[in-house]
């Protein structure tokens, strides 16, 4: 469920305003499993002072992961990584002249010591990254771990 800043526990950044459809479906997830989220649009390249900034206040209201979804030179889930000790999610996007196999290598090739945990192109990446988030906070919480059972139960749909 998006929420007011002071109960944040994913913090979401999308590359650019033309990446909001695929991250269309996440809101019903995040309001399943009961988290609490805000999605920020802000571009590695374009807002770079913007992203080290929001990442520090992030990390500072005790968000516990970030989701991270770009396209083309996909670096947002990188910068994202080399600026927090938080857990970093990244989704790939397609959409440029490649399909996404750009964002695909960009996100997922990280160099030793810097994770992203990449996962999949588009909406389904959009809706794993949200899942991937609750398996996560679900170690330190029960009302969200049952609701992940209750999910895989059901065929891990909503
Ligand atoms: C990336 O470049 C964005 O995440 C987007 O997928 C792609 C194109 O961005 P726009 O030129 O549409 O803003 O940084």
């Amino acid at each position: 469920m998006k929420t007011d800043a002071s109960k944040t526990q994913v913090f979401v950044f999308i590359g650019s305003t033309s990446d909001r459809d695929y991250f269309s479906e996440i809101d019903a997830y995040m309001s399943y499993f009961g988290i609490h989220y805000e999605l920020e649009i802000c571009s590695a390249h374009r807002n770079p002072e913007k992203l080290r900034a929001l990442l520090v206040e992030v990390e500072k209201r005790g968000a516990e992961v970030i989701i991270a979804a770009a396209g083309m030179a996909a670096h947002l889930a990188g910068a994202c990584a080399a600026q927090t000790i938080l857990p970093v999610i990244g989704v790939p996007l397609p959409g440029s002249s490649l399909n996404g196999l750009d964002a695909l290598l960009s996100t997922v090739q990280m160099p030793a010591g810097v994770p992203v945990a990449t996962v999949a192109l588009g909406k389904a990446g959009a809706v794993n990254a949200v899942v991937l988030a609750a398996q996560i906070i679900a170690r330190k919480s029960n009302a969200t771990a049952e609701k992940l059972r209750a999910f895989k139960q059901k065929g891990c749909r909503l």
